[in-house]
C-alpha cells in the first residue's frame, strides 16, 4: 500500500510531486508528506488526511527545489496523523525517509539507537530507517542506506534524500514495488508507473536487494554489496487517460462500463474458435509439465479468490484435474501438500498483494510449478512465477475491483480450455466453450444499457442495513462477490452464501428487513435454487434474483427480477456479476459514500 514518489531533474519538484502523489492517492489516503533538498537545507511539509489537505499547507507554505521525495500513506505502524506520515527524519533534520512496506526487527533496532543517544517522534516503523542511516553516514548517502538496509528485517520500497548530498535520491527494494522513471536530464523514483507516466514512459523495474541512486547525470542500479547492476529500460504502453475517468464521474463505473472492451482484450489473440482451443503464448511450459499435472492450488486474496473459485469449478468439470483454492495469507502458513506434479495458479489484480506474493514463493519453494494470472505487467508475481498470462484488464483504479474480475474468471475460461484440450476435451464441447466466450463482450454491453434498472432498484434499497447474496454452483462465488462489493463501498453489512447452507444459520436472520439477492440464472442448479428462494419468500424477506429468462418456476416468489443474457453455465458468472457491480455502485453513490476510496481499504495491500 502507500505511495512513493521522487524527482531530481531541473524542473520545481513540489508541484511534481504533488501531482504524482494525487495519481497515487488510491494506493493510500490517510496522511501524505513532502520533503525537499534545496541547497540550504532540507524542508518538509506533511498532512493528515487526503492529498488535498498537503496541497493546501504547501500553497501556504511553499517548497522550493528540484530535489525531492514524496509519500501517501495507509497507516500501518501508529495513526493517520500529520506527526506519523512520511517522509521521516534523523536526529539533525537532515535525512528524509519515505518507505512502503514493514521493518519487522523495528522495536530491536530502536531500541539500540535510542540508546546510543536517538530521539524519535513518530510511532512508525520507518523512522527507524532515518535513524539507521544517521548512525551509518560516513562518506555518502548511498553507501548509509546501504549499510543500513543490512540491518533491516522485513520488506521495504524506500526513497531517500539528504542535505549532506543534496543533488542525489536514494531508493532501494525489498519486497514492494518500486521503478525509476528516465527522463531526459531528469529521473523520478515511483512505486507506480502511473505517477510518473505522464512525465515519462521509460522505466526501469528495481528488483528486491538493489539499491538505486538517481541525479541529474543519471541513474546507477547496484546490490546490496555495492556491485553494479545492468538494467533493462522497459517503455510503458498504456496511456494516461486509461487511468483517468473518461466522462464517468467515479472510476469505478468507468471500470465497470468498461468491461465489453478488457473482456476482449482479455481474450485477443488467444481464442481459437475453428479448434475450440486456447492459444497462450505466456504458458510456455513443456507439454509435460501440463499433461503430468496431478493437482492444482489457486491462491489468491480478496475479489482474485473469488475468480479462483470460479476457476476452480472450471477446471475440475473440463480439465478434471483435482483444484484447491487457498487464501493466500492460509496457504502460506499452512503445510499444505505441494508436489512437483502441483500447479500453482496465483491470480493478483495488482501482482503485489504481499500474502499473495508469499503463497507464490511458498508454493515454488515446495516444488510447484507456478502459473500467474496477473493485470499490472511487469508486477512482482507477474516476474516471479514460471509463466502465466497477463489479464489485460488496464489500470483498475477504483479500490473495489471490477473489470480485474470479469477478466480474471475469462483467463481461467482460457487456461481451463487449453488444459481440457490437451486432456481429451472434445472439439465439439471446446468450440461451445469458444463461441460462448466470443459472445461475452456483446452481453455485458447489453446488461450495461440497462445499468438504469439497476439504479431503481439502488433507490429501493439504499437504507437496507443488512443484504444476503445467495447463490450455487457457479454462482455461489458470485454470491460472495456481490456482497464483497456491496460492503467494500456501501458499508452495508452483506453476507454471501451458498444458497442451501443458508437454512444452517443465515436463515434465522430473514425477515421483511433483509434483501436477498439470489444469482439464478437458468442452470443446472436452477429448480433447487428454486427451492432456496421459497424458503426466503416463506420468512417474508424481499427476494432480488438476477436471472435468464422468464421462469414459471420464479412467478409470484420474487419481489424484483433483472435479467441477463443466456451463456453457458460455466460462463454464468462473468454476466451476472456485472449487475451485482453496479447495485453496489449505485446504492454507494445514493448513500454519498467515496466509491473509489472506500474507508481504511487499499488498492494494493502490500503489508501481510
Ligand atoms: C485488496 C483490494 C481488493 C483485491 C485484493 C487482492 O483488498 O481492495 O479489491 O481483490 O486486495 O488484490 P490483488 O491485486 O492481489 O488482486
Amino acid at each position: 500500500m502507500c505511495g512513493i514518489v521522487g524527482y531530481v531533474g531541473p524542473r520545481d519538484a513540489p508541484a511534481l510531486l504533488l501531482e504524482g502523489l494525487k495519481r497515487l492517492e488510491y494506493r493510500g489516503y490517510d496522511s501524505a508528506g513532502v520533503s525537499i533538498t534545496n541547497g540550504g537545507g532540507l524542508e518538509t511539509r506533511k498532512a493528515a488526511g487526503k492529498i488535498s489537505k498537503l496541497e493546501s499547507v504547501m500553497n501556504g507554505s511553499p517548497l522550493h527545489g528540484t530535489v525531492g521525495i514524496g509519500h501517501t500513506r495507509w497507516a500501518t505502524h501508529g495513526a493517520p496523523t500529520e506527526c506519523n506520515a512520511h517522509p521521516h527524519h534523523d536526529c539533525t533534520n537532515t535525512i528524509a525517509v519515505v518507505h512502503n512496506g514493514i521493518i519487522e526487527n523495528a522495536s530491536t533496532l530502536k531500541a539500540q539507537l535510542e540508546a546510543r543517544g536517538h530521539e524519535f517522534r513518530s510511532e512508525t516503523d520507518t523512522e527507524v530507517l532515518a535513524h539507521l542511516i544517521e548512525a551509518e553516514y560516513e562518506d555518502d548517502l548511498e553507501g548509509a542506506v546501504a549499510d543500513a538496509l543490512r540491518q533491516v528485517e522485513g520488506t521495504y520500497g524506500i526513497a531517500v534524500v539528504s542535505s549532506r548530498d543534496p543533488d542525489k535520491i536514494v531508493a532501494a527494494r525489498k519486497g514492494s514495488p518500486l521503478l525509476i522513471g528516465v527522463g531526459e536530464g531528469e529521473y523520478y523514483v515511483a512505486s507506480d508507473a502511473s505517477a510518473i507516466l505522464q512525465y515519462t514512459r521509460q522505466v526501469v523495474y528495481l528488483d528486491d536487494g538493489e539499491v538505486a541512486v538517481l541525479s541529474r547525470n543519471g541513474y546507477q542500479v547496484v546490490d546490496l554489496r555495492e556491485r553494479q547492476l545492468q538494467k533493462p529500460v522497459t517503455k510503458i504502453d498504456w496511456d494516461l487517460e486509461q487511468i483517468e475517468k473518461g466522462g464517468f464521474p467515479h472510476f469505478m463505473l468507468k471500470e465497470i462500463f468498461e468491461q465489453p472492451q478488457t473482456i476482449e482484450n482479455t481474450m485477443r489473440g488467444r481464442l481459437l474458435l475453428e479448434e475450440g482451443d486456447a492459444k497462450l503464448g505466456g504458458i510456455d511450459l513443456p507439454a509435460e509439465k501440463l499433461l503430468e499435472a496431478d493437482q492444482i492450488i489457486i491462491t489468491a486474496c480478496g475479489t482474485s479468490w473469488h475468480a479462483g473459485l470460479i476457476g476452480e469449478q472450471l477446471i475440475e468439470e473440463f480439465a478434471r484435474i483435482p483444484v484447491e483454492v487457498e487464501y493466500a495469507s492460509e496457504f502460506r502458513y499452512r503445510n499444505a501438500v505441494v508436489t512437483p506434479k502441483t500447479l500453482a495458479i496465483v491470480i493478483s489484480q495488482s501482482g503485489e498483494t504481499a500474502d499473495t506474493l508469499a503463497a507464490l514463493r511458498e508454493a515454488k519453494h515446495r516444488g510447484a510449478t507456478t502459473i500467474g494470472i496477473v493485470n499490472v505487467v511487469g508486477s512482482t508475481i507477474a516476474r516471479d512465477t514460471d509463466c502465466g498470462m497477463y489479464t489485460h484488464a488496464g489500470p483498475e483504479i477504483g479500490v473495489a475491483s471490477t473489470k480485474a474480475f470479469t477478466s480474471q474468471v475469462v483467463s481461467l475460461a482460457l487456461l481451463t480450455l487449453k488444459l481440457a484440450r490437451m486432456r481429451g476435451l472434445s472439439v465439439v464441447k471446446g468450440r461451445e466453450i469458444a463461441e460462448a466466450l466470443q459472445k461475452l463482450p456483446g452481453q455485458i454491453k447489453q446488461i450495461l444499457d440497462r445499468a438504469d434498472e439497476i439504479e431503481q432498484l439502488a433507490e429501493e434499497f439504499k437504507r437496507a442495513p443488512n443484504f444476503l447474496y445467495l447463490g450455487r454452483g457457479y454462482n455461489f462465488p458470485t454470491a460472495l462477490e456481490g456482497a464483497l462489493k456491496l460492503k467494500e463501498i456501501s458499508y452495508i453489512h452483506a453476507e454471501g452464501y451458498p444458497a442451501a447452507e443458508m437454512k444452517h444459520g443465515p436463515i434465522a436472520l430473514i425477515d421483511e428487513m433483509m434483501p436477498v439477492v439470489f444469482v439464478a440464472p437458468h442452470d443446472s442448479v436452477f429448480e433447487k435454487l428454486v427451492s432456496n428462494v421459497q424458503e426466503v419468500k416463506a420468512r417474508r424477506g424481499t427476494v432480488i434474483a438476477i436471472t435468464t429468462r422468464d421462469e414459471e418456476a420464479l412467478e409470484g416468489k420474487v419481489d424484483y427480477e433483472f435479467r441477463i443474457p443466456e451463456t453457458i453455465e460455466a460462463l454464468t458468472p462473468v454476466l451476472a456479476a456485472i449487475p451485482l457491480q453496479l447495485l453496489a455502485y449505485y446504492i454507494a453513490v445514493k448513500r454519498g459514500a467515496n466509491v473509489d476510496q472506500p474507508r481504511n481499504l487499499a488498492k494494493s495491500v502490500t503489508v501481510e
